[in-house]
């Protein structure tokens, strides 16, 4: 029998039991010495894809289903950090079939939570690369848990020395700018490269498969 129900974000973001999902993984990747993967991260990653999505005029339906994956995109760190993504969208193929989504609709969610990370993704979609996009532009101070280990820890040191992290979407010339403020006393802007080279490379493809452009602009100066 063919599904058919329709599930809005709104409804996702209300669910107790992927709510758990995403603060229990969140605390083992703190208990690892993560960033911040919180309910913070994931609601913000969901509005950046809606905005994304949006400008470029893809479909309510591509836009909700986006935002759903996003919400959803961390909850296999709660098995393991490793292939966190895949196992991820298996746990959200298995909530949202028992929620009755259509099979397509679940497709495109497990695609996007599947090929989310910058080790094994690829931005098979428009959802997709919107995902990917949102993710690994979430640099900022706040998502640092503890400044204790700011000396030793790269990922720490350089998520806090991001003063301002600001997203230009524009629809006209069809780019999407990274404007990051760094606070070049706390870290060099090599470091930012050292960590998240692959990720910006992995934007660098999510922006061409919506057919737009990547940049990314540190301290006013336009390094992509
Ligand atoms: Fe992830
Ligand atoms: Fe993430």
């Amino acid at each position: 029998m063919e599904k058919n129900v329709i599930i809005k974000y709104e409804d996702i973001l209300k669910n107790k039991e992927i709510a758990t999902y995403i603060s229990k993984a969140d605390l083992s990747l703190e208990s690892m010495g993560y960033t911040d993967h919180s309910a913070c991260h994931v609601t913000k990653c969901a509005e950046v894809v809606k905005q994304i999505l949006t400008t470029f005029d893809y479909s309510s339906r591509d836009i909700n289903l986006g935002q759903i994956a996003a919400y959803m995109h961390d909850i296999g760190n709660v098995i393991n950090r490793h292939n966190h993504a895949q196992t991820g969208a298996v746990m959200a193929f298995r909530i949202l079939d028992n929620l009755g989504l259509s099979s397509e609709d679940i497709a495109t969610v497990v695609n996007a939570i599947g090929n989310h990370d910058e080790h094994d993704g690829f931005p098979v979609n428009n959802v997709t690369a919107a995902l990917i996009l949102a993710d690994k532009t979430d640099v900022r101070r706040s998502r640092v848990r503890n400044t204790k280990h700011m000396d030793t820890d790269i990922h720490d040191r350089v998520n806090y020395a991001v003063k301002e992290n600001k997203i230009d979407i524009d629809k006209e010339n069809r780019t999407l700018t990274l404007r990051l403020t760094l606070d070049t006393e706390i870290t060099p802007i090599m470091d930012y490269f050292e960590i998240f080279l692959q990720r910006m490379s992995m934007c660098n493809n999510a922006a061409k498969a919506l057919n737009i452009q990547f940049k990314l602009v540190i301290n006013e100066q336009e390094l992509l």
